[in-house]
């Protein structure tokens, strides 16, 4: 690791498959980073744990996010891939920084809220403390700036908020980290409800775009997507959130502002519109979709990649868990 670069922590749940959501909100801010920073990013796999999960599934989905973190372009040479539950230092950190996080705060959470709706049968105390465990996951690695989706705004303000308590507490022990989202593809909404993000785990596949559709079902799906009943293709979020977060879409992929793209589309319907979206999105992950499969054919070149990510992320982390230890008061190892 190069000690002048600022360092970058980011990571997603393997709670199912990747949609055009995490890709654009995350991932496709992530790749410029490599460059120019210490890039760290895991699969969450400790996260996903809060709702329940098919084992074989989940780990097959382990390996399959690590491949599609490959597959769009992020170059194990560059920064550390790991899956999160590799590094036991997550867990141990989490521990540690809940007995500094208040109820209150964590009841505030709307993520919370809303997961503890959809899944009533099983709100359990993981879902209540997952914030605390994202906090670990970042201020464990002394992050500088963590490449978010909106969604996570307030997960970013939490963790900043715990660290900071700490700090007064115990002196400098963690660095305060900045979120950074990105301003087109932070919010990608659902292609049926257009009012509501685009999930992984929504119900109707119609919803959202995984990564690994073919062609067709893209076209389809976005044929499907809903709009209005203007027959105009304008921004504005309010009015026409289905057209808007289309032409978010495509803004995001072209890198096209919406005034060229309402240029483009003058006089033009919402079918050759849908069209277009649909064909630069099954474009732009036709290579992406290849570059998975072939990776998951090779198994060997996968745990390789795991182990060396986990043994880098380790080395790093202990500093800081050593650290906290020793402030809070455990008695260190001297065996
Ligand atoms: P997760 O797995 O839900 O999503 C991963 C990333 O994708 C972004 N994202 C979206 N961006 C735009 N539009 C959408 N519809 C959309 N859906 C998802 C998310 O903002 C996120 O950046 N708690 C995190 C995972 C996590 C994490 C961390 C992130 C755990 N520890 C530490 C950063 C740092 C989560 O559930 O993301």
């Amino acid at each position: 690791m190069n000690q002048d670069k600022k360092i970058i922590f980011s990571g997603i749940q393997p709670s199912g498959n990747l949609t055009l959501g995490n890709y654009l909100g995350a991932i496709i801010n992530w790749l410029p980073l490599q460059d120019e920073y210490n890039c760290i990013y895991s699969i969450v796999d400790l996260h996903a744990l809060t709702v329940r999960q098919v084992p074989a599934e989940l780990r097959k989905r382990t390996r399959s996010l690590l491949a599609l973190y490959i597959a769009c372009g992020l170059d194990p040479e560059k920064c550390i891939l790991f899956v999160q539950s590799h590094n036991s230092a997550h867990a141990e950190l989490a521990w540690i920084l809940n007995c500094f996080t208040y109820m209150g705060e964590l009841n505030r959470m709307t993520q919370f809220k809303e997961k503890a709706q959809r899944h009533s049968d099983n709100i359990n105390a993981g879902l209540f403390t997952y914030p605390v465990l994202m906090a670990a996951d970042i201020l464990l690695y002394q992050t500088d700036l963590v490449p978010v989706g909106d969604d996570q705004r307030q997960h970013l303000e939490i963790t900043r908020d715990i660290a900071q308590r700490f700090n007064n507490i115990y002196g400098d022990v963690f660095k305060i980290p900045e979120a950074y989202i990105s301003k087109v593809g932070a919010r990608i909404m659902s292609l049926q409800q257009p009012e509501k993000k685009m999930s992984k785990s929504d119900e109707n596949p119609n919803a959202y775009i995984n990564l690994l559709d073919p062609p067709d079902v893209i076209i389809r799906k976005f044929k499907r997507a809903v709009t209005d009943s203007e027959a105009v293709i304008r921004y504005d979020v309010d009015k026409k959130p289905g057209i808007s977060n289309l032409m978010n879409i495509y803004s995001s992929i072209t890198g096209k502002s919406f005034e060229d793209i309402e240029k483009e589309f003058e006089g033009k319907g919402y079918g050759d519109f849908k069209l277009a979206v649909a064909e630069v999105v099954a474009e732009t992950l036709k290579p992406i979709q290849d570059k998975h499969k072939e990776l998951m054919a090779n198994k060997d070149y996968l745990d390789e990649i795991m182990k060396e990510g986990a043994q880098r992320a380790e080395r790093l982390s202990y500093k800081t868990l050593r650290k906290v230890y020793r402030k809070v008061g455990l008695v260190p190892k001297v065996f």
